[in-house]
C-alpha cells in the first residue's frame, strides 16, 4: 500500500486530495492544524520539525509521495502567508526527500496558483529562493496582499529549478505541480460569495468555462501525480484553472 503524506488535509484541495487517495487505496497521513492525524503549524521551524518526526514515527520504513497543498491567502498577513505558502511548502518537499528513498515510485507535488501569473516583487521572490525567510517576511509587510502572488511564483519557480537535479530526478523522484485557478473551498468561499469579490477573480483571473473549479476537481489531477504512474513527467506546472492560464498567456507554450 502506497503511503502518501498530505498537508492542508483538513480543508479544501487538500482534504478532497487526502478522500482521494484512501478512496484509492492509499495510506494517507494529514498534515494540519487541526482535524487530521499529525497536527502542525507549517509556518513555524518548530512545526515544520514537528512535522517530519511526527510523520517518521508513523511511517518508519518511508513513504512513497508528499503532497504539498496547506497554504493562506489574504486577509492573512503578508509574512504569515510567505511562511506558510513558501517556506512550508519547501521545508514539506525538501524535508521528505529522505523518506521518499525507498519507494519504488516516489512522488512529490506542490499547489502552486494562477496568482503566480500575476504583478509582484521580484526582491520578494528572490528573498524567498534565497532561502532567507527572515528577510522576505520583512519584505513581504511591505508588499500586502502580492506576497500571495510572490509566495506562489517563488515556489513555481524553485520547483522548476530542483526537479531536474540529481537529488530529485536523479534520484527517481519526480517534483511536479498543479495550478489550480479558482476554486471553491472555504480559502475563497467568501470572497465568491460577494459581487465585488466574484468582480476582482474574474479581472485577475478570468476563466473560460461557466463555473469555477471544485475541490474535487484538483484532487485527481494531485493524486495522479503521486500515483505510480507518471514517471517521465518531471518539473511541470499543471494549470487546472478553466482556460486562465490560456487566456492570459496564449503565446506561451
Ligand atoms: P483551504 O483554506 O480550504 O485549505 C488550506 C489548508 O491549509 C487548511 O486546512 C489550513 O488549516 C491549512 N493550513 C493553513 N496554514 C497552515 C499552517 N500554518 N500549518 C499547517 N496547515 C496550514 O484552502 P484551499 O483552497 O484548499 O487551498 C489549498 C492550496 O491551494 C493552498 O496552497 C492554496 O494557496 C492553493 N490554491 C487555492 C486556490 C483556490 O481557489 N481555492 C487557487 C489556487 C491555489
Amino acid at each position: 500500500m502506497r503511503i502518501i503524506v498530505v498537508t492542508g488535509a483538513a480543508s479544501g484541495i487538500g482534504k478532497a486530495t487526502a478522500e482521494y487517495l484512501r478512496s484509492s487505496g492509499a495510506r494517507v497521513i494529514g498534515v494540519d492544524l487541526e482535524n487530521t492525524d499529525v497536527i502542525a503549524d507549517l509556518s513555524t521551524p518548530q512545526g515544520r520539525k514537528e512535522m517530519i518526526e511526527s510523520v517518521s514515527s508513523l511511517a518508519p520504513d518511508g513513504i512513497d509521495g508528499v503532497v504539498a497543498a496547506a497554504g493562506v491567502c489574504p486577509p492573512v498577513s503578508p509574512d504569515q502567508i510567505i511562511s506558510v505558502n513558501y517556506f512550508g511548502a519547501i521545508a514539506t518537499l525538501e524535508g521528505f526527500q529522505p523518506h521518499l528513498a525507498n519507494s519504488p515510485a516516489p512522488r512529490a507535488v506542490a499547489v502552486v496558483s494562477t496568482a503566480a501569473l500575476m504583478e509582484c516583487r521580484d526582491d520578494l521572490v528572490e528573498a524567498c529562493l534565497s532561502g532567507d525567510e527572515e528577510a522576505a517576511r520583512k519584505i513581504a509587510l511591505e508588499c500586502g496582499e502580492t506576497s500571495y502572488t510572490a509566495s506562489k511564483r517563488a515556489l513555481g519557480l524553485w520547483l522548476r529549478r530542483a526537479a531536474a537535479e540529481t537529488s530529485w530526478a536523479g534520484a527517481g523522484i519526480t517534483l511536479n505541480a498543479v495550478a489550480p485557478g479558482t476554486v471553491r473551498t472555504p480559502m475563497t468561499i467568501p470572497l465568491l460569495e460577494t459581487e465585488e469579490g466574484r468582480e476582482i477573480l474574474s479581472k485577475a483571473t478570468p476563466i473560460a468555462v461557466k463555473d469555477y473549479g471544485e475541490p474535487e476537481e484538483l484532487a485527481e489531477i494531485l493524486a495522479f501525480l503521486a500515483t505510480t504512474e507518471g514517471r517521465y513527467i518531471i518539473g511541470q506546472i499543471l494549470y487546472v484553472d478553466g482556460g486562465t492560464d490560456a487566456l492570459l498567456r496564449p503565446n506561451l507554450l
